[in-house]
């Protein structure tokens, strides 16, 4: 049974989504799946934006089949070669020897490196500005490298509005039936999730993620269709837009405190509960506490993107730190993460080399401020560092 739905005059979601799928990419968490989208787009040529990814390809060859309706397939254009968007190249060339494949040089390279068969007398090579007439329809090309990979490009139909925007925009999560942002809660849905896929894929990119967005000012998309989760319409534009503005700037999106730690016997989780006690106390209300040990790193650095200040606290491990904690650093300083104010609390029973090694780890990310000294542990909190931590707790209010 194919699953398809019109999403504008003569354009047709043909995608499908995957909730068996434990974690993304081997690597992130999927609490309710996630979306393969592709679109087809029947004028006087049709062209399918992207294919999904092998575990839901079966659907996807029926959607396009019925949404094709007997009809030929004239381009597939390739908006973007990661595996979850590029698997079933191979299969749609079988089935529509006909069709040519529309990418840049880069997409070219790729499809060589994923591909046995050598596809390149297929290819219909664009760039930036490059256009494709379909008929009534000409699609516009615009590069976007490293919103994810290299070879990225955004697809636009001006006189429509409508932005193909490959994986920027797009979230974790799987379907629940309705298709555009306005049909549901968007943000009680789908904004954790858009904001962990963002921080999580392609936060390191936030330079580049900024010029893309420059880029398509003055687009004013009526409709963004991104290859994974809801396509937006309505407020849900400008709401996305300016998201992506602070978590590409690496700007908080609110005032608020997180406090991630690893902690082997509960001495180190006491000290960083007592803090956080203490900024409750001093009114922040917007305050999260992980422990990294338990909770997937992705969460943690969605919530490092979202708020302002945090607190980091762990315990020694072989003269070096604890490896959730270690972990939990080099991801975010992979991640870019910058711009943020933080306090260390580390421990140690006999050298405590924490407070020193995650400080410094902490200052070799752009922008950030360690806030007064680390308060070091000597295997517990003891009653006369609570001035010591009330002081630090003061400056983290701020
Ligand atoms: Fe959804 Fe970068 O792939």
């Amino acid at each position: 049974m194919n699953c398809t739905r019109e999403i504008a005059p003569h354009i047709v979601f043909v995608g499908a989504g995957d909730r068996r799928l434990a974690l993304f990419e081997n690597l992130f968490p999927l609490d309710n799946g996630v979306t393969y989208n592709s679109y087809l787009i029947l004028d006087e040529k049709t062209a399918l934006i992207d294919t999904v990814d092998a575990s839901v390809q079966g659907q996807f060859l029926e959607n396009v089949a019925a949404a094709l309706g007997g009809r030929k397939l004239d381009y597939l254009v390739v908006n973007h070669m990661e595996p979850d968007h590029c698997a079933a190249i191979g299969e749609i060339c079988l089935r529509h020897p006909e069709a040519k494949i529309v990418g840049n040089k880069k997409t070219f390279a790729m499809i060589g490196q994923f591909f046995p068969d050598d596809l390149s007398a297929r290819f219909h090579e664009v760039g930036e500005g490059g256009t494709l007439a379909l008929g009534k329809r000409r699609l516009h090309f615009v590069l976007a490298p490293m919103v994810h990979w290299p070879e990225a490009m955004f697809a636009l139909l001006p006189e429509e509005g409508i932005l193909f925007s490959a994986d920027a925009f797009g979230t974790f999560g799987g379907s629940n039936g309705t298709l555009f942002s306005d049909e549901m809660d968007f943000e009680a849905l789908y904004l954790d999730e858009a904001r962990r896929y963002y921080t999580n894929i392609v936060g390191k990119y936030g330079k580049q993620v900024s010029v893309v967005l420059a880029k398509l000012e003055g687009a004013a998309p009526s409709l963004i269709c991104p290859l994974h989760g809801p396509i937006l319409r309505g407020s849900a534009i400008p709401f996305m837009v300016d998201k992506y503005r602070h978590w590409a700037g690496y700007e908080p999106e609110k005032k608020g405190v997180v406090i991630a730690y690893a902690s082997m016997y509960g001495n180190t989780a006491g000290a960083a509960q007592i803090m956080a006690d203490m900024l409750a106390k001093r009114g922040v209300a917007d305050l999260r506490v992980f422990d990294a040990s338990k909770t997937y790193c992705s969460y943690i650095i969605a919530e490092i993107f979202k708020y302002s200040r945090l607190v980091l606290a762990a315990p020694t491990y072989n003269m070096h730190l604890h490896a959730s904690m270690e972990a939990l650093l080099r991801d975010m300083a992979a991640l870019n993460v910058q711009n943020r104010k933080a306090v260390v609390i580390g421990n140690g029973s006999w050298a405590p080399a924490a407070p020193k090694l995650m400080k410094a780890m902490l200052e070799e990310m752009k922008d950030m401020e360690v806030l007064g000294e680390p308060l070091t542990l000597l295997s517990s909190l003891k009653e006369a560092q609570l001035p010591e931590m009330e002081a630090l707790a003061d400056r983290l209010a701020l």
